[in-house]
């Protein structure tokens, strides 16, 4: 199994490009089973997941090409015969596998899709999923794992309020009610940034969306759709990990290929920690920042504080200056991060579902254990600041989210290697 081999210490100093980003790829590769004109998708991240997602995709029958030199997915099913069953061995490992449903029901009127496998940082259950669907005229059971939906008439667009804000069912009953008939006013809706990418992408192909309130969308289904080209959004939690990775261990670091004005919430929390940035509208510099202030934060829905991002904040916190405290509402079980940071000298400790980080501690390397994706990126942070070598294990959980993280890294001047 692979290891990540990190000698910390060193001063990360140049410029990291950001990629597209992933969960902007994954409904927006989804939404193209509605779609059987040519499809032509940019600044693909090429990162497992997304592999994973045009694996799920090809194996339905589509006709998917994904160039990983461009970056660049093309997708034409003029004339392809569609499968409708997403099986176990594709949704065992990515959980986003499920945004098929809506869209193999839509157009195919029935779907047996698997339910995703188990997931570390909580139950992260489908019943929402599930619940717009049905009341889009699906019916729907559970046999054997997997999730049977069927509309013999077709989906029927109606107003729907999500029971409670959640990304992918908002991405699910969005696909869905794009090629239902008639209108769909969605409400309780996720806003996050890769949702308006979607809202573009299907707005391109031909489908009257419009956001009329801050969390309610109006969807106009509409079956006859357009060829489309789409350049993905970039990755605004890759952006936030390597700010604060600059705000850790830079000298100089500047993150470019991104839209800052997505990011004020992170900006606002690393400016109120004393973290030193330059911003323009698709750069920031993060300068040596070696007075960190403690600060207290809760993870919410955007434009709140990502979960995505808790457990790097969490590093940057372990050199503040006092205790800070991060109050994760969105997933139950994701301080996985928390005993392998203290394993490697922070003082961080747990009470129900809030953290309390005791800084400035001096961080030391450790043989480490990724525990899920944003979980290992926050040892690589940690490692960088760390004292000694540092060794990563089950590192694969990392390259399910990150392009050419060590390489983005040793652009740097950091001391990362991969490893058997
Ligand atoms: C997406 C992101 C993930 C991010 C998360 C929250 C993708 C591919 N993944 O995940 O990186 O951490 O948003 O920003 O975009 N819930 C239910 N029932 C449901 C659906 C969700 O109870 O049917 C709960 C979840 O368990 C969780 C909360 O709602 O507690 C929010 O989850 P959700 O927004 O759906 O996250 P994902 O779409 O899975």
């Amino acid at each position: 199994m692979e290891k990540l081999v990190v000698k910390g210490k060193k001063k990360l100093s140049g410029v990291i490009k950001i990629s597209g980003s992933k969960n902007a790829t994954l409904p927006i590769l989804a939404a193209s089973i509605l779609n059987n004109k040519k499809i032509e998708i940019n600044r693909v991240p090429i990162v497992k997941d997304v592999i994973t997602m045009v694996e799920l995709l090809k194996h339905i029958g589509s006709n998917i090409k994904l160039n990983i030199k461009k970056k660049k997915i093309l997708i034409n099913n003029q004339n392809k015969k569609i499968k409708t069953i997403a099986p176990y061995k594709l949704l065992k490992t990515m959980r986003a596998g499920v945004i098929v449903l809506g869209p193999l029901l839509s157009k195919f009127k029935k779907a047996k899709v698997s339910l995703p496998g188990g997931c570390a940082i909580g139950l992260r259950p489908v019943d929402i999923h599930l619940y717009v669907l049905k009341k889009l005229g699906a019916k729907i059971k559970i046999k054997n794992g997997y999730i049977i939906a069927e509309a013999k008439k077709g989906l029927v667009g109606r107003k729907i309020r999500l029971p409670s804000i959640s990304v992918g069912a908002t991405e699910n009953g969005l696909i869905a009610a794009s090629y239902a008939k008639g209108i769909t006013h969605l409400s309780n809706c996720a806003c996050e940034p890769e949702i308006k990418d979607l809202i573009d992408f299907l707005k391109k192909m031909g489908i009257k969306i419009k956001w009329i309130g801050k969390r309610k969308i109006k969807i106009n289904g509409n079956q006859n759709l357009k060829s489309v080209t789409h350049d993905v959004m970039f990755d605004r939690i890759e952006a936030g990990t390597f700010i604060i990775a600059g705000a850790l261990s830079g000298k100089k670091v500047k993150v470019t290929g991104i839209e800052t004005k997505i990011l004020k919430k992170e900006i606002s929390i690393l400016k109120k920690m004393g973290v030193k940035l330059k911003i323009n509208s698709n750069y920031i510099i993060v300068k040596n920042s070696n007075k960190i202030k403690p600060i207290s934060i809760s993870t919410e829905p955007y434009p709140g504080f990502p979960t995505d991002l808790q457990a790097q904040i969490m590093v940057l916190m372990t050199k503040a200056n006092g205790i800070s405290k991060i109050k994760e509402n969105i997933f139950e079980k994701r301080f996985m991060h928390v005993p392998e940071l203290n394993r490697m000298g922070a003082k961080i400790k747990i009470f129900g579902g809030s953290s309390f980080i005791y800084g400035p501690q001096q961080l030391n390397g450790a043989e480490v254990m990724a525990t899920d994706l944003r979980a290992s990126v926050s040892l690589v942070l940690a490692a960088l600041a760390a004292n000694d070598k540092t060794i990563i294990n089950r590192v694969y959980h990392l390259d399910r989210g990150y392009e050419k993280l060590e390489k983005k890294l040793t652009k740097c001047n950091a001391d990362i290697f991969r490893t058997h």
